[in-house]
């Protein structure tokens, strides 16, 4: 299975990005697992989304061949980072990449609430018209105080939430092969 992975950081040292590296690591015997880049991906505008510029068609095109999408936010003052809001504003538009795209949401914050308001406004963003990707139900993956859970070398230390994640991306890989079995019965 190819796993497209959008983390909503890209500043140096975002604890985020390094989550979502960890998971490539730990996941990558199993999964085709790639984080894209969003940092390039110009301002959206209107005006040029018929006829994007490179980063943004390469990003679709990525986005397209993937099976399933995992998103990796950050919470910025109560909502998704608009870096993210801007990288999915490009992908409801024109060629439609999300719809029927599943996606999962994980996000790390240094509160105590582990992103939890901006994966709930994730959630509803993905579920527009522009997007209609379904999102696995339940299997929050919330992680608070993420600043004190790596090592010197940039290893997540909190087990006990990877082996919650290992149950998670079970349930997210049976549900991702149930979506798949019913669009083949279309
Ligand atoms: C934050 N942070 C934050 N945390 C939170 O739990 N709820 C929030 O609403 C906000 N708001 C917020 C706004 C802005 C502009 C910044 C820069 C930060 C703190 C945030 O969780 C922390 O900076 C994370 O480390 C950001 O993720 P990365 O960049 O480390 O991946």
């Amino acid at each position: 299975m190819k796993i497209a992975v959008v983390c909503g950081s890209f500043r140096q040292g975002s604890y985020n990005m390094m989550f979502s590296t960890n998971l490539v690591e730990r996941y990558s015997m199993r999964y085709d697992m790639n984080i894209l880049p969003i940092s390039t991906l110009p301002h959206f505008s209107q005006d040029i989304e018929d006829n994007p510029p490179d980063e943004v068609a390469i990003f679709k095109s990525q986005i397209a061949q993937s099976d399933a999408v995992l998103w990796v936010t950050p919470e910025y003052n109560g909502s998704i980072p608009g870096v993210l809001k801007n990288a999915i504003d490009w992908l409801s538009r024109v060629d439609l990449v999300m719809h029927d795209k599943p996606s999962i949401i994980m996000g790390c914050s240094t509160g105590f609430l582990g992103s939890v308001k901006a994966q709930l406004h994730l959630r509803e963003i993905l579920f527009t018209n522009g997007l209609k990707s379904p999102v696995l139900g339940g299997n929050e993956v919330l992680i608070g105080s993420i600043h004190k859970k790596f090592d010197d070398e940039g290893n997540f230390t909190d087990n006990d939430t990877l082996s919650f994640i290992d149950t998670v991306m079970d349930h997210f890989d049976d549900w991702v092969k149930k979506h798949k079995n019913c669009k083949d019965i279309d």
